[in-house]
């Protein structure tokens, strides 16, 4: 029987991919904020889970070292998906890609001036794609973390970040003066895998599908 790999990152992903595996019965049977394991065995004997770094999880798909993932479209976007088959919207990790600066900065003027700007952030490809569309000259500064300090301390005039709760940018006085686009986490899938291993991948995309219908409708009730 051929086995399944699904790579997942610890943290949010993890925590709320787990009730949309559970309804396609699967649970596994380790817990990866506890373990040290990064192979994580499942009560299917044939599905293995991959606890990987999330801006890694697209590069596992892609060579294929696991069948499926789940990556947020922020990660995708910088990847750029080549190799990847993006089956499903999983409507879990909803934030959204966002420029922010301190509050006060004239970002209205510095857009009018057609000045030139840093932009310090780890998405690099979105930036660069975000600022371009609008015709602005930008120098892009790459960050792997806190970017929030970077128009703090001078580094950058903006950052490009992911916006969930806004607490960050409040906390260190940044305001959002531009929104880039929604994000949400998509499952991904090796194109050869589907295509050689569909008999297990196919039922599992249509249970996880079927449990992102039915989430929608309990979020849309509650509302
Ligand atoms: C993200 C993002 C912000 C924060 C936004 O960081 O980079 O710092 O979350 O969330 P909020 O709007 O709810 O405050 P994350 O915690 O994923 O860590 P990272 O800095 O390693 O990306």
């Amino acid at each position: 029987m051929p086995t399944l790999t699904l790579a997942l990152s610890k943290g949010r992903i993890f925590d709320e991919t787990l009730p949309l595996l559970a309804a396609a019965g699967l649970v596994p049977s380790a817990d990866p904020e506890t373990s040290r394991r990064l192979i994580i065995g499942t009560n299917s004997p044939g599905i293995t889970l991959l606890i990987v770094r999330a801006s890694d999880v697209p590069t596992y798909v892609q060579y294929g070292a696991a069948d499926l993932g789940v990556a947020g479209k922020d990660v995708l976007l910088e990847h750029g998906g080549d190799g990847l088959y993006l089956p499903l919207d999983l409507e879990i990790g909803r934030c959204r890609m966002a420029v922010a600066t301190r509050r006060g900065y004239d970002w209205a003027g510095t857009i009018q001036r057609g000045a030139r700007i840093r932009v310090a952030t780890k998405y690099v490809k979105t930036a660069r794609e975000h600022f371009a569309a609008k015709g602005m000259h930008v120098d892009l500064i790459k960050l792997y973390g806190s970017m929030e300090l970077a128009p703090l301390t001078g580094l950058a005039d903006v950052i490009v970040d992911l916006v969930s709760t806004g607490n960050t940018l409040k906390a260190n006085d940044l305001v959002v003066v531009e929104d880039i686009m929604p994000i949400s986490a998509r499952l991904i899938v090796n194109p050869a895998a589907l295509k050689l291993k569909r008999d297990i991948v196919q039922p599992l995309l249509d249970s996880i599908s079927q449990a992102v219908t039915a989430r929608r409708g309990v979020l849309e009730a509650a509302q």
